[in-house]
């Protein structure tokens, strides 16, 4: 049995407890950013992109400098979002339009952030190590993502 569904019902509850009170989204996004970026492991880049000007634009992140922009439909972020799926990618190597910012990733989580049946943008999660991810990280981490957009106001 994995460890993983009760370390993320935990981290859940630290998710909600660090976010209560508070209904600002680029406060709460910079704070859920950097709780997800010191606990989870082996991960090297955690953060938001936003949609705007049609494109996908930087939002808070923990980890090396990153792309600025990315285009819609483009890489696994711009896919993600175009799709409205969590892409949860084993090897960004074999992602056809990948986008390297760091090239330390190997794999990579995008989860799309649904707030009113509109994606306003999508959390990445990249690791260092192949296939970093499975299906508990996924449903952890897509439910963070819900503790998130209800804790703000659009
Ligand atoms: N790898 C992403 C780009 C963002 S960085 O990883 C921070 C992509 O292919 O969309």
């Amino acid at each position: 049995m994995s460890y993983k569904p009760k370390f993320y019902q935990l981290l859940k509850q630290q998710a909600e407890g660090l976010l209560y009170g508070e209904s600002n989204l680029i406060a709460n996004a910079a704070n859920l950013g950097s709780l997800l970026y010191h606990i989870l492991e082996d991960v090297n880049w955690v953060g938001f992109y936003f949609h705007q000007d049609n494109e996908l634009v930087l939002g808070p992140f923990q980890g090396q400098v990153a792309c600025t922009r990315i285009a819609l439909g483009q890489g696994v972020c711009g896919t993600a979002f175009s799709c409205n799926k969590t892409l949860r990618i084993a090897d960004v190597h074999a992602f056809k339009g990948h986008i390297a910012c760091d090239s330390a990733s190997n794999s990579e989580l995008v989860i799309p952030l649904n707030v009113n049946n509109k994606t306003i943008g999508v959390l990445d999660i990249d690791s260092p190590a192949f296939d970093r991810f499975d299906e508990y990280d996924q449903k952890g981490c897509e439910e963070i993502v819900k503790i998130l957009l209800n804790s703000i106001e659009i």
